[in-house]
């Protein structure tokens, strides 16, 4: 195989082998394959797409790059959620100790943020002490000890989507639905669960920015993963305008534990009991549907009501030794130096917020990377006090931002002013869980 060749194919729109893909990838890793000629090839598929078959090849390809991680020795069900990324996208950290109070296995790989987008991995670490990197058989111990763990990704699990990933990041090839794909699912099937949950983000702040776009990433995706034999179903959930109150490491950890003390956001409330609902129909029900989805709502519902999601975010902290008083007091999270609070400038209601000029602008203050060298502030960020939707009156404030260099805010102040549109009509709300993706179809709620 001679790249320059396959770089001609896919240009051409024609298909690859299976083993062209494969031996590709392998060069690839090996470094025997140069970026540019990589950035040429991804740059061709952004542009003619991939066939069914050369996704699942590329999948495979890139699952098989590195390590294939074997869950047995964790007992029952595991059950994993991923999710296309977003800008306080935070559901995470209540969605995985709600299963777990529900008596399900969540054994997580996750990762960090880049860009105007955040990570998991980046808000578990502003716990103090918490550890995101422990041995295998320390994540089984606590898996099977508490029902979860949320650590980082090792460089051995799909090392391929690590470099191509990298790769698409500066040569504006993310947004390509095959190589989403590919990505998503090549570490989906490398981390080892039984079941998937995919959690496709849709609007300003998310990589599909339409419906249509979101819904045919989730079917490919859905379809590697029944492929492959893992029960996979995706929720496509609105991205438009971020979840909750919160942009920024600590403050969307502080976020979560007010939600799971019964005080939460409704917007997030909901999608995360979407979620977690989801995940529990997918690791109660093995063929035969025994539970319900209403019977597994009721449950996440309750793991929240009465404090037992709660308590196993605070086992698990303890496990991978963070400190539990901020879980337990989050006002005694570290706070930034500098507070600054927007004002509105006009009076009607927000009709719309652009969450990709939100995430940058948290980004500017610090609480996110702009390079992947970059430092993170875990204190920085944003509270949103309005949302789409909202009235609001001249002298308002809108947003609340929080930084450690004071000289961030008049830039982060005129990029979020960007992402708010203040209109005379009361804006129509989109639907929080836009829809539900299994190998059976699309239903749109
Ligand atoms: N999330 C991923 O894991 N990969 C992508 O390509 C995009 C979002």
């Amino acid at each position: 195989m001679r790249m320059f060749d396959m770089i001609e194919k896919k240009k051409h729109g024609q298909a690859m082998t299976e083993s062209e893909i494969k031996e590709m990838i392998d060069l690839y890793v090996a470094g025997e394959i140069p970026d540019y000629q990589m950035a040429a090839w991804t740059m061709a598929v952004y542009f003619k797409g991939m066939t069914d078959e050369e996704l699942g090849a590329l999948t495979l390809a890139m699952a098989h790059s590195g390590d294939m991680v074997d869950l047995s020795a964790i007992s029952g069900i595991k059950v994993d959620k991923h999710s296309t990324g977003g800008v306080g996208d935070k559901t995470t950290l209540a969605v995985a100790p709600i299963v777990a109070a529900c008596g399900e296995k969540v054994a997580k790989m996750s990762g960090r943020g880049l860009g105007h987008t955040g990570g998991t991995i980046d808000k578990l670490e502003s716990i103090p002490g918490f550890q995101t990197e422990i041995s295998t058989d320390r994540f089984f111990e606590i898996v099977n000890q508490i029902g979860l763990s949320v650590v980082g990704q090792s460089g051995e699990l799909a090392p391929a989507d690590k470099k191509l990933y990298a790769l698409r990041d500066v040569t504006a090839t993310v947004d390509s639905i095959p190589l989403i794909a590919a990505s998503v699912m090549s570490k989906k099937l490398a981390a080892g669960s039984d079941k998937i949950l995919l959690d496709v983000t849709c609007g300003s702040g998310a990589f599909m920015k339409k419906k249509e776009d979101a819904a045919s990433l989730a079917k490919k995706m859905v379809a590697i993963g029944e492929r492959a034999g893992r029960e996979t179903v995706a929720l496509i959930t609105d991205m438009d305008t971020p979840l909750g109150s919160n942009i920024g490491n600590s403050m969307e950890v502080e976020e979560i534990v007010h939600l799971l003390n019964g005080e939460g956001k409704e917007d997030l409330r909901l999608v995360c009991i979407a979620l977690a609902s989801n995940m529990l129909y997918l690791a109660k029900n093995n063929g035969e549907e025994t539970v319900t989805m209403e019977e597994c709502e009721k449950m996440a519902e309750q793991a929240i009501k009465d404090g037992s999601a709660l308590q196993k975010l605070i086992a698990m902290v303890e496990a991978q030794n963070g400190d539990v008083t901020v879980i337990k007091n989050p006002d005694s999270f570290k706070k930034a130096e500098y507070y600054y609070d927007v004002v509105a400038q006009h009076s009607g209601y927000v009709v719309h917020m652009d969450a990709q000029q939100l995430g940058i602008s948290s980004m500017i203050l610090g609480a996110g990377r702009e390079t992947k060298e970059s430092e993170i502030d875990f204190a920085a960020g944003i509270t949103m006090h309005k949302k789409t939707g909202d009235k609001v009156q001249v002298g308002d404030v809108i947003a609340t931002l929080y930084t450690e260099k004071y000289d961030t805010i008049s830039e982060a102040e005129k990029v979020l002013r960007e992402a708010y549109e203040i209109g005379e009509k009361k804006p129509e709300m989109e639907k929080l869980v836009i829809a539900r993706v299994t190998k059976d179809g699309v239903t749109w709620y």
